[in-house]
């Protein structure tokens, strides 16, 4: 991470802080590096936008250099993603932040869209759908990257379904190598992982045994508890 702050992603965090979602400031920052070894013209993959918190940092990371964002999400009904009125908020932002042109909506599920998928990527960002098999599956479309490409994973060593996904495709993977994290945002580059990648990534554990034990306190209702063991805050899942 560099020491200062970029005033672009400055300037790209005030619009995005301010859409709702589940990103820190840390992830927005470790999302807008990771695309600056890009080339000119870069496709990255989004999968899973919701309002637009993430999409706003990426499309804004990659604009100057002539990139596009696909924002691939169905917006799934219900009380937590909202639907079409979310899809609605995404547009708005979008065009609030005057990234329209840089954002492709691909409104359909990973697993759907994936199978007629035949563009390169240059980076991909999975925070879709959080069960194991959607996110084995979401792996599958890092097939499209190039050698060294960026490969980032949201709530990472937090859901069970991701982390399970990453123990039994990524840790075992010849393909995938774990390079570091700003909470559940996990950076993995396409290439050959050494011993050391993958002890790293088994090193993640203990923190995701954490998670799992907050996230049993939340649904008991013992935040409190949660809060004076493990500091953790809010109503939300450790992300
Ligand atoms: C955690 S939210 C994404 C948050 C967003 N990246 C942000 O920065 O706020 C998950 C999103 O994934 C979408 N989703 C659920 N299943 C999906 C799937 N199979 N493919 C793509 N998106 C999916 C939901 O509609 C929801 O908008």
């Amino acid at each position: 991470m560099p020491d200062q702050i970029s005033p672009q992603f400055a300037d790209a965090w005030e619009f995005a802080s301010g859409v709702s979602g589940w990103l820190t400031e840390a992830q927005g920052e470790l999302l807008w590096t990771s695309t600056e070894r890009l080339p000119e013209d870069a496709l990255v993959v989004e999968i899973g936008s919701h309002q637009g918190r993430s999409t706003t940092v990426l499309a804004a990371a990659v604009q100057a250099s002539g990139g596009q964002v696909v924002a691939v999400d169905p917006f799934v009904d219900g009380r937590l993603f909202g639907g079409r009125k979310t899809r609605d908020i995404f547009e708005a932002n979008l065009a609030a932040a005057q990234l329209t042109d840089t954002v492709e909506l691909l409104p359909e599920y990973s697993t759907v869209a994936r199978k007629s998928w035949s563009r390169p990527i240059d980076y991909l960002y999975i925070d879709g759908k959080h069960d194991y098999w959607t996110l084995s599956d979401d792996l599958k479309w890092s097939e499209h990257l190039p050698e060294g490409a960026p490969v980032l994973i949201h709530d990472c060593y937090s859901s069970i379904g991701v982390t399970l996904g990453i123990l039994a495709h990524v840790l075992p993977s010849r393909r995938l190598r774990y390079e570091r994290r700003a909470g559940s945002l996990a950076l993995f580059r396409v290439g050959k992982p050494s011993v050391a990648d993958r002890l790293r990534i088994v090193g993640e554990i203990p923190w995701w045994l954490r998670n799992v034990v907050v996230k049993v306190l939340l649904r008991l209702r013992l935040g409190v508890v949660a809060k004076a063991l493990f500091g953790h805050r809010g109503p939300y899942d450790p992300y």
